[in-house]
């Protein structure tokens, strides 16, 4: 797939096929500008490819017949929530999308209660959502979506503007929509966040620089940092560690691997420290 703003400009992104699939969570990352939101506008036909082609299941995003329906299984989160409000409720809010597929009323208020009940925002029915925390309006867009019962859900940079707890919220509620069998696609800047994907796609330049699990491309610290991205300080700690001469597994991310792999490099500095020491090698001789 190749895209280009405008005719005379060059193209800002030459992507090879690619499949996304259900059920599993993709993290996009890759420096500022590289193309990252132009790619993801095209899941929901937002934008067109200039070649090639982009079909969600069977339904190619050229085919203005198929619109409604790509954007009823593609639901697209922004950066900024205060963007993406529609009603003057929460409840009214969420049931804008389904009530526009034209459902009957009550099934447009199940939804809205189950959707709310998995964002954790019942309760909240008839507040109005400027009411409501920049977390808060995050979860609202969200239920909106899942109102639609959609197959896929990209977010573009969606905890950037959030506090600590409200991104933790928002980063478990994907965790649940992936196990629930929705494909996520989550654009960020935070390799921590990266890290709790299945997969990670890198995008330099408009090119897909590599594509694989976050243990294989996030422990790329010297990579990482040529291209701009920021490692996760676990992995930066594992690489300084062995940049000393330390012998430490290449391929950790999580928090509780790097205490194993530092206990078991404590464990040989003591051990070597003991044998080393003259008195000791002079009475095992
Ligand atoms: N509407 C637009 N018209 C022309 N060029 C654009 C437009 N939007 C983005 N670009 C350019 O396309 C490239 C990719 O931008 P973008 O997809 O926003 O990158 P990212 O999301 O990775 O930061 C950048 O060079 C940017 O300047
Ligand atoms: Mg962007």
């Amino acid at each position: 797939m190749m895209f280009a703003y405008e005719k005379h400009l060059p193209p800002v992104l030459q992507i090879p096929d690619l499949i996304i699939k259900e059920g599993e969570y993709t993290a996009l990352i890759g420096p500022n500008g590289c193309g990252k939101t132009t790619l993801i506008r095209h899941f929901n036909a937002l934008l067109l490819p200039s070649a090639g082609g982009v079909w969600i299941d069977d339904l190619n995003t050229r085919e203005a017949r198929n619109l409604v329906e790509i954007r009823r299984r593609v639901g697209m989160i922004f950066q900024n929530p205060d963007n993406q409000i529609v009603g003057m409720s929460v409840e009214e809010d969420v049931a804008f999308g389904p009530g526009n597929l034209g459902l009957p009323s009550a099934e447009v208020g199940r939804r809205v209660k189950e959707a709310l009940a998995m964002v954790g925002l019942t309760g909240l029915e008839t507040q109005p959502p400027y009411t409501l925390s920049g977390g808060q309006k995050q979860l609202l867009a969200l239920a909106g979506l899942l109102a639609m019962d959609p197959k896929f859900i990209i977010l573009d940079e969606p905890t950037s503007s959030l506090d600590p707890a409200a991104r933790q919220k928002v980063l478990s509620l994907l965790q649940n929509l992936r196990q629930q069998g929705i494909g996520i696609v989550h654009i960020t800047h935070d390799m921590d966040e990266a890290s709790r994907a299945d997969r990670v796609l890198v995008l330099d330049q408009g090119k897909l620089a590599a594509d694989g699990s976050p243990a294989a491309i996030l422990t790329r610290v010297e990579w990482l940092k040529a291209l701009g991205l920021a490692p996760t300080q676990v992995t930066e700690l594992m690489w300084k560690l062995r940049q000393r001469g330390e012998t430490m597994a290449t391929n950790i991310l999580a928090l509780d691997e790097a205490v194993n792999e530092i206990s078991g490099l404590l464990e040989r500095l003591r051990a070597s420290s003991n044998g080393g020491l003259p008195g000791k090698a002079g009475r095992s001789v």
